[in-house]
């Protein structure tokens, strides 16, 4: 008999993440009369602690509008790999037994843990050391499989839009090129539908390795054409054929996580000196993860916080919450953190894209 939950946000924060929290706690309480408790900041706050609040009807009155997360995250946290201090430096150690004995100090009877891919890995691990895990999916990169869109991918997709309609106007009066780097990951999803949200004139995707020069032949055919400014989204994952990612720090110097950006400089850089046209490189960075959810990921995060609750009841544990569909069903953790959810080269947004006059790098 359940009598007591546990909920834990982990990995980059994300718009909708209150959403979740938020439902979790009023479909336990009210329907259920079960008691909630909140780890503070992810798996910190279960390697150091128990770090917990109590989550009640009025603590989680006023967030679903709030962006982030009231708990507090980390991505740093991975209890099986967790980076002690030894010496001068750093050794990276399973902690995961002090995770289960600290969850079971809680006083909790299951876990519902919102998070991306490196989150849901962890709570499946932790679900086969026994502590009974539900997992949320989370990211504004939209790159989880097993569900056909996570909440904040919405949001992060509409703050894109609306950079890009406000960077045409100031590319139009300067007859500027502008290069928009957006956040993904390693898939061009936001890229690819703000993008043509946006009306964008090239988009490159990591799912499309670029031909620089067939991008500045591009511009410059636009510019034969009396077009005066151009605007360029960028993913930050996206690669030159033949050519590497650009990171920002390489995962060996990031606790194993590799930091994505300034492919967006690159490709400014090259048509600016290539074809003479003044350009500016604007990054929108963590602009795309913070703020007001949209009304979207506002309703799926809340349906997705009850459905939570839902597996626990039915003890559906090693499972997660999905959209599939209109329908807010169980799916496989494993489907979503075994493979990558990339956007398709040959797939109908490409397609619809190039319908519309849209480069997109090949
Ligand atoms: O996964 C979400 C995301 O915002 C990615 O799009 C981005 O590459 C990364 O997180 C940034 O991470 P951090 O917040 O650690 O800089």
């Amino acid at each position: 008999m359940i009598q007591s939950i546990a909920i834990l946000t982990g990995g980059g924060d994300c718009p909708g993440l209150n959403a979740v929290i938020r439902g979790v706690t009023r479909a336990a309480i009210i329907k259920r009369g079960w008691s909630v408790v909140g780890v503070l900041d992810g798996f910190d706050g279960l390697i150091e602690g128990p770090r917990t609040i109590p989550l009640t009807l009025d603590k989680v009155r006023g967030i679903l509008q709030r962006g982030g997360t009231v708990l507090g995250t980390s991505n740093r946290g991975n209890p099986f790999s967790y980076p002690v201090k030894k010496g001068d430096g750093y050794e990276l150690m399973d902690v995961s037994d002090r995770v289960v004995a600290h969850f079971h100090k809680t006083g909790a009877d299951a876990l519902v843990v919102v998070g991306g891919d490196g989150t849901l890995k962890i709570a499946r691990l932790l679900n086969d050391r026994g502590v009974p895990v539900v997992g949320v999916p989370k990211t504004i990169d939209n790159d989880l499989c097993g569900t056909d869109v996570t909440f904040g991918y919405n949001t992060a997709v509409g703050v894109v839009t609306e950079a890009l309609d406000r960077l045409h106007t100031t590319a139009e009066s300067h007859h500027r090129a502008i290069v928009v780097e957006v956040m993904g990951r390693d898939a061009g999803w936001i890229a690819i539908e703000a993008g043509i949200a946006g009306s964008a004139d090239v988009i490159l995707l990591p799912e499309i390795p670029f031909d620089i020069d067939h991008v500045c032949a591009h511009i410059g055919g636009r510019r034969k054409k009396g077009h005066r400014f151009h605007i360029i989204v960028v993913a930050e994952g996206a690669v030159a054929a033949g050519g590497r990612k650009v990171v920002v720090e390489t995962a060996d110097r990031n606790c194993g996580m590799e930091r994505l950006g300034g492919i967006g400089h690159v490709v400014a850089d090259t048509i600016q000196s290539r074809l003479g046209i003044e350009t500016r490189a604007v990054v929108l960075g963590h602009l795309q993860r913070g703020g007001t959810p949209s009304a979207f990921d506002r309703i799926l995060g809340s349906r997705f916080g009850v459905k939570a609750v839902e597996l626990i009841e039915l003890g559906e544990f090693g499972k997660m919450v999905a959209l599939a569909g209109r329908e807010v069903v169980s799916s496989d953790i494993e489907v979503a953190v075994d493979t990558m959810n990339r956007v398709d080269p040959e797939g109908n947004l490409v397609h619809t894209a190039e319908a519309l006059g849209i480069m997109v790098g090949r």
